[in-house]
């Protein structure tokens, strides 16, 4: 990444006004001085996105996504703070200095950038092959498949004609070496009889990036023939266990959570019926590259895979690593039929969300696929399958889960729930599983001492926005409160940007969010400054409210520096007692606000 000033960052920035960014992605509404619309992020019906003008920043109510409008471009096109950054710049008439590349890294870029072009102009000359008269058959192959014209074009859908170097000469024409063309993989270069297509009598899917950039293909054949379905290799731009067919139409989807499928008419059958958020993996099976994209966009996943054996085993391989990336995973049945186009051409739309409404939870799946494995009518094999299940329950490791698991297992398995809860406790001990043994008993400790830091980094938060939407209460609370007092490692960096903005004369939260190039952190930041402020009635109850979050917050920095003093540290010593004095005092005082 080239080095971009702090200064330039802000020029950028500043330049750009926030309303006029979000405007062009979401509809907004002026309700008093604030801008509100429907989250981009989440999928709700009544607005809880809100976008502040003179804050210079957008927080959802719902969700919790925020920043300013370098974060939004961050996680709406889903681009790094350098992308973001450019975007912001080319809006104002910024220029941003360029990377320094190594002539090495130079043309590798440029060379990806050919292999794009060609693939772009591929998926052209497919999408016009499948609308001449050489694509009738496979025209309507789709349409008896039941496609319809816009679903064809949503999808740029083509066919690759019965010519074998059609497409090869196509593109020579166009200027491209066999060089290029061969590692674009749409060609492979024969030294006897020159260029040939990889694709021919297919129709073509083109796959694309969540930028909408064609990264490759998947063309199958009209009838019955092996194989099914023939794709792009891997090239400089296609990396399978990092792109998923249909997350650039399925990323912006207001409906909740992912579809994951795992075919291409899937995909395209459940868009077409009205499920949008319906993605597939390409041909490979689901990799820990895949979750951490997915987890960008959702936090949970429908797995709606085949019926058959296969399905099942997909299924398997895919909880887990969903489950690791934090994301919650339903499975959908598709029985009696094999697939989610067939379901939904054999019952429809209707039909299919319900299913959706009925999915399992995958820890009951797996536990259900595991049961086919025993003889629960033979003793041992009973037995067996219990400590199985006791075992796999074990891998969750809050209590209150567990509990909640082991009397879904036990009642739906028909063993005694004290049972099995012995028995999980038996193998957490024996284990020597310190993890499951100590939060078995401390479980409830743990949750109140949580609740406990959730309520300081509320108090913290709210004291942060209060100062923001307020700045005559840095005169107010400024004598008793300093950055040092939020004791969260992020909250005081914020703090400290705020309070020197302050003692220049100028708040500007939103120049502190970009501060940060990490995007989670900005987020963060945002939702710092956008604490829920309950509306209080009178001037009393708000002077109230803010007396008793200063304490609050002075007590918890109090009893949080004691703890980590260093013995030696003179100065830290007499802050302390002298914060310890100010906080007897602000025992007594009143405020006065406004
Ligand atoms: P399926 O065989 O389940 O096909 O393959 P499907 O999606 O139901 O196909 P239709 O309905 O007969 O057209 C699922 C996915 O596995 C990959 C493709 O990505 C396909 O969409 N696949 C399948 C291949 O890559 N090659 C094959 O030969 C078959
Ligand atoms: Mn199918």
């Amino acid at each position: 990444m080239p080095f971009i000033s702090e200064e330039l960052v802000e020029e950028i920035r500043s330049a750009n006004d926030i309303v006029d960014v979000i405007s062009s992605y979401v509809h907004l509404q002026k309700k008093g001085t604030d801008y509100f619309g429907l989250c981009p992020f989440h999928n709700e019906k009544t607005p809880s996105f809100s976008v502040s003008q003179r804050k210079q920043m957008y927080y959802c109510f719902g969700c919790g996504a925020g920043g300013n409008a370098i974060t939004f471009l961050m996680q709406y096109e889903n681009a790094t703070f350098q992308e973001a950054l450019e975007t912001l710049a080319g809006k104002a008439g910024i220029t941003v200095p360029k990377q320094e590349l190594t002539g090495r890294e130079r043309q590798q870029a440029d060379r990806r950038a050919r292999i794009l072009e060609i693939n772009k102009a591929a998926a052209k000359y497919f999408y016009a092959q499948l609308r001449m008269e050489q694509g009738q058959k496979a025209m309507e192959y789709f349409s008896g498949r039941g496609l319809s014209t816009e679903t064809m074009k949503k999808f740029g859908l083509g066919y690759s004609n019965k010519f074998s170097n059609d497409l090869y000469q196509y593109l020579r024409k166009q200027g491209y070496e066999d060089g290029i063309l061969k590692d674009s993989g749409l060609v492979t270069i024969d030294e006897g009889r020159g260029g040939r297509d990889k694709f021919w009598n297919r129709v073509m899917f083109p796959i694309m990036d969540v930028n909408h950039r064609v990264i490759g293909f998947g063309g199958r054949v009209l009838g019955a023939g092996d194989p099914k379905y023939l794709n792009s290799p891997e090239t400089m731009v296609f990396d399978k266990s990092r792109n998923l067919y249909g997350l650039n139409l399925a990323r912006s989807s207001r409906r909740q959570g992912i579809l994951l499928c795992e075919g291409y008419m899937d995909v395209i059958a459940l868009h077409q019926a009205g499920f949008d958020n319906a993605v597939a993996s390409l041909g490979t099976s689901f990799t820990q590259g895949h979750a951490l994209l997915l987890k960008r966009y959702t936090k949970e996943v429908y797995c709606t895979f085949d019926s058959d054996g296969a399905g099942v085993k997909a299924a398997l391989r895919a909880i887990p690593i969903l489950k690791d990336a934090g994301i919650s995973v339903r499975i959908v049945s598709m029985k009696p039929y094999k697939d989610p186009d067939e379901f939904i051409k054999a019952e429809g739309a209707e039909s299919y969300q319900e299913r959706i409404g009925q999915a399992q939870n995958s820890f009951l799946f797996e536990i259900e696929t595991l049961e086919q494995e025993y003889d629960l009518k033979d003793p041992e094999g009973k037995t067996s399958f219990q400590t199985a299940v006791a075992e796999k329950i074990l891998e969750f490791e809050e209590e209150l889960e567990r509990d909640n698991y082991i009397e879904a297992v036990a009642e739906k398995y028909q063993i005694g729930y004290g049972n099995l809860r012995k028995l999980v406790m038996h193998l957490g001990t024996r284990a020597g599983f310190g993890r499951s043994a100590r939060t078995l008993k401390s479980g409830i400790n743990e949750n109140k001492k949580r609740a406990k830091e959730d309520g300081i980094k509320q108090s913290q938060k709210l004291m942060l926005t209060w100062l923001i939407e307020m700045p005559e209460l840095f005169g107010v609370v400024g004598p008793y409160i300093g950055p040092e007092d939020f004791t969260e490692e992020l909250y005081q960096q914020a703090a400290r940007e705020l309070f020197a903005q302050h003692r220049e004369g100028e708040l500007n939260p939103a120049k502190i969010i970009s501060m940060f190039a990490d995007e989670g952190q900005q987020q963060e930041i945002a939702g710092l400054f956008n604490a829920k402020i309950l509306e209080v009635e009178t001037q009393a109850e708000k002077e109230k409210a803010l007396r008793e979050t200063v304490i609050k917050l002075k007590e918890h920095s109090i009893s949080y520096r004691s703890r980590h003093l260093d013995p030696t540290d003179l100065a830290g010593l007499q802050k302390l007692v002298a914060d310890k004095k100010s906080l007897q005092e602000l025992q007594k005082i009143r405020f006065t606000v406004g």
